[in-house]
């Protein structure tokens, strides 16, 4: 990896995992790296293990105050932000705003802070995925689980098939609106970390569980893709992810995401229904028009 020296770096989620290995490789190559965590002691924490410029700020993904708080205090250029932060639920939960847990958290969440913070951003958003994204799909009738039975893996993915479909949407905005920001996304493979998978059939979540100190690389592993995507060289809009064992583990590699995961009708209807739930909006004035379709983007 290339000095990072200068550039300041922002990571949801960095007090653990995935998030907590990637700022500490990115503060040891010189870059500023700001852990935005809602565990302040555990933010702390994962900092004082790490070596170079760190500073811990509190930020709760499943509140949109918290979200418009952190964002209110952070006025000052970031070259890279990383939506890592991630949940998963083994019933149903909401958010502060009355948001299914995994879409309001995962998605909802990081649209909101990436629109909040996007006219300060000058290099990249990444946002990292999981390859469940590729047997998901968005309903748009009951995004938030309200007339169904709950299904956990359901709402997982929904959530993280929302986060590339964002990924891509917002990457035809930014070129829109000539800006040289990229959005591209990472997903982890298989990583030994906090995240404990429940999918709700109780069988899947033990083998998982078993399965995961045996068979998953550790979270410097599961870094790799989110550091690629956040300062390798990989086109815009693709998702980056391990190599080896059918994208599992092993080292990082550009690829892209299935085809429903950048389907632009998809992306701009998630998108618009997203700007309504979070009250947020694409801040950059658009120059022209988003590529395939017409588009009356003001950027107010
Ligand atoms: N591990 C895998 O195999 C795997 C596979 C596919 C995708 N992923 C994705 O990788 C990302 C990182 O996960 P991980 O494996 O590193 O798991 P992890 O160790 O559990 O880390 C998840 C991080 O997200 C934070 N977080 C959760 N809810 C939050 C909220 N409301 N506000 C702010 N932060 C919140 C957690 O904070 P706390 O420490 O306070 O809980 C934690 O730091 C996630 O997006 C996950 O979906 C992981």
């Amino acid at each position: 990896m290339p000095d990072q020296t200068g550039r300041t770096i922002v990571i949801t989620g960095a007090g653990s995992g995935i998030g907590r290995a990637a700022a500490a490789t990115l503060a040891a190559k010189g870059a500023r790296v700001i852990l935005a965590v809602r565990d302040q002691q555990k933010g702390l924490a994962a900092a004082a293990a790490m070596t170079g410029r760190i500073e811990v700020r509190p930020v709760d993904l499943a509140s949109l105050a918290s979200i418009r708080e952190f964002a209110a205090a952070l006025d000052e250029q970031v070259d890279v932000l990383v939506n890592n932060a991630g949940t998963m639920t083994d019933s149903l939960h909401h958010t502060a705003d009355g948001f299914e847990l995994q879409f309001g958290t995962n998605h909802l969440g990081h649209f909101a802070l990436t629109n909040l913070l996007l006219d300060r951003i000058t290099r990249r958003v990444v946002t990292v995925s999981s390859s469940a994204h590729r047997s998901a799909h968005i309903d748009f009738d009951d995004l938030q689980w309200e007339n169904r039975a709950y299904k956990p893996f359901g709402a997982y993915g929904q959530s993280k098939l929302a986060n590339l479909l964002f990924t891509a949407e917002l990457q035809r905005r930014l070129t829109a609106a000539g800006s040289s920001v990229i959005a591209a996304s990472a997903h982890p493979g298989w990583a030994s970390t906090g995240f404990r998978i429940t999918s709700g059939n109780r069988l899947l979540d033990t083998v998982a569980a078993v399965g995961t100190p045996l068979l998953a690389h550790g979270p410097d592993g599961g870094a790799l893709p989110t550091l690629l995507a956040a300062v390798g060289d990989v086109p815009a809009g693709s998702l980056a992810g391990p190599s080896r064992f059918g994208g599992v583990r092993g080292p990082a590699t550009a690829g892209e995401p299935a085809a429903h995961a950048t389907d632009p009708q998809t992306a701009a209807r998630l998108w618009e229904v997203s700007e309504r739930l979070t009250q947020t909006r694409f801040p950059l004035a658009t120059r022209s028009a988003v590529p395939g379709r017409a588009n009356d983007d003001s950027g107010a």
